[in-house]
């Protein structure tokens, strides 16, 4: 029997789904790797979400391995897998033995049709039989009539009941292309809360910028959980944003969810970064300019009363109205500002990030909240010093008008030196491809994906680059680097992550 740890709907707190793995990961250029979900189902779980969607376990075997890896990771929040409303689909999510299997079949005219070719009775008996068989499996089920708001009512009805009877324990109402409003969605719940006993849920889409509007109004009509992913990813315009309903609940509607506020951005920033799906300056909670004032008046207000400008205390988002770190901070400070958002370097590690800030400070640059998390994820990321098979010992680039931009690198592979020239279309290429010249020799990594995120904007900003790079048996690991010289943050991703990739090889091969 598995555990159960779907809470009782009436306990007075709304339960917060992640499902950021997932339906965020249906955001459109989104691909993340074993790691990139391992770490975010991690940070998902130190926020204090109540469930993480992990993925669609019958997608492909990569999905399946990934899911089992955040299964045994042995996390607080209970562990779902999505599935069609077919056996095949359910055996899989088995297989990754999750707490939940969220299975899910379309009940709108348009997708019976169009999207899966089944008739409305077809429908019913495929729900039934698949609710049957997950509860047979003694595993939590949630049940969603995909597109349930745009299904006749007396069907959608007739489906909802038909899932009860079969077992369901809870119902999730999906707003699948989001053409709710606040009011037709509260209404809807109101309708579907006489139909059923069990705890209803929502997920909404924004296709109509209202999925937290939606969600929100579909809890005062007594929803008891929300799907909501971070920084609002998802199919299309994205999902219900977590970071706005969650302080949407606790500041004006006042009630309760488990949610440790105070993680907020530093999770917004670690998905942004790996996702490459930047933050609109202008987003609500999360985005850069949400704690900023310009105008006199509001600055005025503000250094005198916060409550003036201000609806939320920034720092409750793990936020600063101003500067958090600089030339002057200490390093008790910094680790203080650390820990409060989350982040907990080693001795060793702390050094090394007021070292790269007081560096900063120095050449009379301001570090904003950003910057910081971007620092201390960088050199945290970083393979440590006695582990490094490749390491750089000094790099020379050249560009300019009418010169073909060309790089030299001295690197010490496995402790010896060796020295390489590249030229490429621009400094970075060159010097990445004088750096894999070099490392093939070691094993073929070659460079599967690079962003390049400015992070204050300026010239002077920090660079932070992230980056993939694939071994030859197509495995893939994440590195990055934060550094204000751009060709110093690549050169340091891309060793760093080609170290990551040739360590994990050789503890394989140590292994067997
Ligand atoms: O938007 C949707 O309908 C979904 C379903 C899988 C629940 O994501
Ligand atoms: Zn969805």
């Amino acid at each position: 029997m598995k555990r159960m740890k779907t809470k009782n709907a009436n306990s007075g707190y709304i339960r917060i789904f992640d499902t950021t793995l997932r339906d965020g990961e249906q955001t459109p250029g989104v691909s993340l790797t074993i790691e990139d979900k391992i770490e975010i189902a991690r940070q998902l779980s130190r926020l204090g979400v109540d469930a993480i969607e992990a993925g669609f376990p019958s997608s492909s075997e990569g999905e399946k391995k990934v899911i089992k890896e955040i299964v045994k990771a042995g996390l607080e929040p209970e562990i779902c897998g999505l599935s069609r409303a077919n056996r095949k689909d359910i055996d899989a999510a088995i297989e990754c033995d999750v707490d939940t299997v969220h299975v899910f079949i379309p009940t709108s005219p348009v997708q019976m049709k169009y999207a899966v070719d089944m008739t409305p009775d077809e429908v019913i008996s495929a729900a039934m039989d698949s609710i049957e068989y997950i509860k047979k499996h003694g595993m939590t089920c949630e049940f969603s009539p995909m597109d349930a708001t745009r299904s006749e009512v007396p069907f959608l009805k007739k489906v909802c009941k038909a899932a009860e009877d079969a077992g369901m324990d809870r119902l999730n109402v999906p707003d699948t292309v989001g053409i709710m409003i606040p009011k037709t969605m509260g209404t809807l719940v109101e309708e579907l809360k006489n139909v059923v006993k069990v705890p209803i849920s929502v997920h909404c889409h924004d296709d109509f910028g209202m999925a937290v509007a939606n969600s929100l109004a579909a809890v005062e009509a007594g929803a008891t959980q929300v799907h909501c992913t971070i920084n609002g990813l998802g199919e299309r315009a994205g999902n219900a944003s977590l970071e706005e309903t969650v302080m949407a609940l606790h500041v004006i509607y006042k009630m309760k969810t488990k949610v440790n506020t105070r993680l907020l951005y530093s999770t917004s920033r670690m998905v942004s970064t790996l996702t490459g799906i930047p933050v609109q300056a202008n987003k609500a909670i999360v985005g850069e300019n949400a704690f900023a004032h310009e105008s006199g008046i509001h600055t005025r207000g503000v250094t005198v009363k916060p409550l003036t400008f201000e609806p939320i205390d920034p720092e409750l988002v793990g936020r600063t109205r101003k500067l958090v770190a600089g030339k002057l901070a200490g390093t008790r400070g910094i680790k203080a500002e650390l820990e409060e958002i989350g982040i907990y370097p080693t001795e060793e590690q702390l050094k090394e990030i007021v070292k790269r800030i007081k560096d900063l400070g120095d050449k009379g640059k301001m570090v904003t909240d950003a910057d910081l998390i971007a620092l201390a994820s960088a050199v945290m990321g970083e393979v440590i010093k006695e582990e490094k098979i490749v390491e750089l010992c000094d790099l020379a680039v050249m560009t300019g008008v009418k010169v073909i931009p060309t790089a030299s690198v001295r690197l010490i592979l496995d402790g010896k030196e060796y020295i390489a020239a590249e030229t490429g279309v621009g400094p970075v290429d060159a010097v990445l491809k004088a750096i894999t010249k070099l490392t093939h020799s070691l094993e073929k990594v070659r460079l599967n994906e690079y962003r390049l995120e400015a992070i204050t904007g300026g010239s002077n900003a920090v660079a932070e680059v992230v980056i993939k790079v694939e071994d030859e048996k197509g495995h893939i690991v994440s590195a990055r680097a934060a550094r204000e010289d751009i060709v110093m943050a690549s050169v340091e991703a891309m060793i760093n992550g080609i170290n990551k990739c040739l360590l994990k090889n050789r503890k394989q091969v140590n292994k067997n």
